[in-house]
Formats: structure tokens, C-alpha cells, sequence
């Protein structure tokens, strides 16, 4: 099984990035854990991480025929993103949404979620782990 990991903006300043929220682990520790964890489950991980819309929207197109399903925290995007919404419903792809906080429960402007309206599943407020219950959730239901 083969799983596109998206991360969009500012994910990247993982551990210089409001700390208190995000934790102090960077972004290198993440992809790790992500990586580690994937390894361990038998599904091969691809991770991409970008601050620009339509390049999240590219690598989700790129998708389809590659990989077999999408982990993805968009970030800001997750509350603004049509594009990447549109990308998703078009690739079609198994997909869960995921956060290290839980969005829910901060700003009412974090409430909305396009990606989410894509996803099968939220996976939300774990930090790391977030990731690694969504690959587990991947695995159990789509791995043969
Ligand atoms: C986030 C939550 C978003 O609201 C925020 O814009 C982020 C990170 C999270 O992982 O908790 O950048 O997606």
C-alpha cells in the first residue's frame, strides 16, 4: 500500500512554530515518526510538505495512479481551500484529514473544514500520533 502524506503551510516550522500548540519536536522528527511508523505496518510512505496551494493541489493530481490513499493536514488550507477540497474529490482517493491540535476546540474560524468535506475521517489533537492513527486507519480498512 502506498500512501501520500501532505503537509501544508508552516508545518515546516515545527518546533520554532508556537511551540505550546505544536510541541517542540521540528519537522525532520515528524517525518520520522511518520516514516517509522509506516515501515512498521508494511505501507510505503511518500511525505510532501509545501506552502503553496496550487502546489498541494499539483501533488494531490499527481496522485492518481501513484498512490492508493492520502493522509492529509493542510494547515490554514484545511479552513480555506476550495482547490485542494476540488483535488481531492476529483482523484478520488481513499483520504483522512489530519491535525496536531484539534481545531474544533480553538478559534471559531478554525471550525470550518473544506478538506475535511473530501475525507473519510478526522483524526484531530494527537500531535504526532495524529499521523500514525491515520495510517493505522488506512492500513486496517484498505491494506490486503
Ligand atoms: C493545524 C491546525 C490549523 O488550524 C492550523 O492552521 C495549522 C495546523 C494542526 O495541525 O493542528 O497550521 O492543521
Amino acid at each position: 500500500m502506498k500512501v501520500l502524506v501532505i503537509n501544508g503551510p508552516n508545518l515546516n516550522l515545527l518546533g520554532i512554530r508556537e511551540p505550546e500548540l505544536y510541541g517542540k519536536k521540528d519537522y525532520a522528527a515528524l517525518c520520522a515518526a511518520v516514516e517509522e511508523h509506516a515501515r512498521q505496518l508494511g505501507i510505503t510512505v511518500d511525505i510532501f510538505q509545501s506552502n503553496c496551494e496550487g502546489e498541494i493541489v499539483t501533488r494531490i493530481q499527481q496522485a492518481l495512479g501513484n498512490e492508493d490513499a492520502v493522509v492529509i493536514n493542510a494547515a490554514a488550507y484545511t479552513h480555506t481551500s476550495i482547490a485542494i477540497l476540488d483535488a481531492l474529490k476529483a482523484i478520488a482517493l481513499p483520504a483522512v484529514e489530519v491535525h496536531l491540535t484539534e481545531p474544533m476546540q480553538r478559534e471559531e474560524f478554525r471550525h470550518v473544514s473544506y478538506v475535511g468535506m473530501a475525507c473519510e475521517t478526522r483524526i484531530a489533537g494527537f500531535g504526532f500520533e495524529s499521523y500514525l492513527k491515520a495510517l493505522d486507519y488506512l492500513h486496517k480498512k484498505y491494506s490486503k
